[in-house]
């Protein structure tokens, strides 16, 4: 399985912060947005991961993560020129993702707790399209499925003005190589986007998508706007000092799981000097 973390974009919902940076560059509480979706991926055994960003913002990306080696795993990278739709991350992922299984996860897309970690992977080993679908309060302002009387997905709708359920589509799927022909033959919707959205209806239509229920005691959060973005940040801060331990700390997911040796981690424990993250790593050892 191969994943892809859809990290372009403007931002604008936060200018004037992502004016000159990048969105997904910016700190949720202790460490730069991006760790969360490469942790969920990580955490799942997806480690040849693809990074999609704005050409203006490529280079700091590069000069984070790198060729991902520090984490054991493997990172390439490719532009995407114009934020002209989430679907397009296959057509600029087409090479990478080849006759694979693929992974996508957008770059501001944070989930957190057990019955998640286990519904991925058990969505994962399912073998089949899947996507997920968790309740909300506010379900217009993202992609929205409903359900017929036996549980089976009914319909999926982009930003519904009337959503036939409450159930919100998380920025988290997982498909089979079939995705790439699709993401090429979808229309861009009237706001001039390639919707993931039209991908599901076309899984939908052919009979073949799982939709993974997550419970009510996941977190999810879309920190694409302040209230959302504030609200991760507490949530982080929150419950990294009431348990002293660190949500998506990648090179502790990569040395926990034996991704790397020691030896690897304790590049990344002198790279990061004497910040508190940098203390945390070191108490590793
Ligand atoms: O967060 C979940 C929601 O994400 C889903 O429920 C919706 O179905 C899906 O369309 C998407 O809605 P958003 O309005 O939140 O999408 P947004 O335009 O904010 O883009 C999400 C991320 O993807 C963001 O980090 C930027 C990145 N992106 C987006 C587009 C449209 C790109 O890198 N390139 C793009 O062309």
């Amino acid at each position: 399985m191969k994943g892809i973390v859809l990290a372009g974009g403007t931002g604008s919902r936060l200018y004037p912060a992502t004016l000159s940076v990048s969105k997904q560059l910016i700190p949720v509480y202790d460490k730069p947005m991006i760790y969360y979706p490469i942790a969920t991926l990580m955490e799942a055994g997806i480690r040849d991961i693809l990074i999609i960003t704005t050409e203006k913002d490529a280079d700091a990306f590069k000069n984070l993560l790198g060729d991902g080696s520090l984490l054991g795993c493997e990172f390439s990278y490719a532009v995407q020129d114009q934020p002209k739709g989430i679907a397009e991350a296959f057509t600029i992922g087409a090479s990478f993702i080849g006759s694979d299984r693929v992974c996508l996860i957008l770059g501001d897309n944070i989930f957190y707790g057990k019955q998640f970690k286990e519904l991925f992977k058990t969505q994962i080993e399912l073998k089949k399209p899947s996507i997920f679908a968790i309740k909300v309060s506010n379900p217009s302002r993202y992609g929205v499925v409903s359900f017929d009387p036996e549980g089976n997905a009914e319909s999926i709708e982009e930003k519904p003005l009337a959503p036939k359920s409450n159930y919100a589509i998380p920025g988290l799927y997982i498909y089979d190589s079939t995705v790439v022909e699709i993401a090429k033959n979808i229309q861009p919707s009237e706001r001039g986007e390639k919707e993931i959205t039209s991908i599901h209806q076309v899984y939908l239509e052919s009979g073949n998508i799982s939709v993974g229920i997550l419970s009510d005691d996941v977190v999810w959060m879309d920190a694409g706007t302040p209230t959302s973005f504030t609200l991760a940040h507490d949530f982080v801060k929150e419950m990294e000092q009431s348990s002293g331990i660190k949500i998506a700390c990648l090179e502790e997911i990569a040395y926990t799981k034996g991704y790397i040796s020691k030896e690897v981690l304790q590049k990344s424990i002198d790279r990061m000097g004497s910040s508190d993250y940098g203390n945390y790593l070191k108490r590793l050892i």
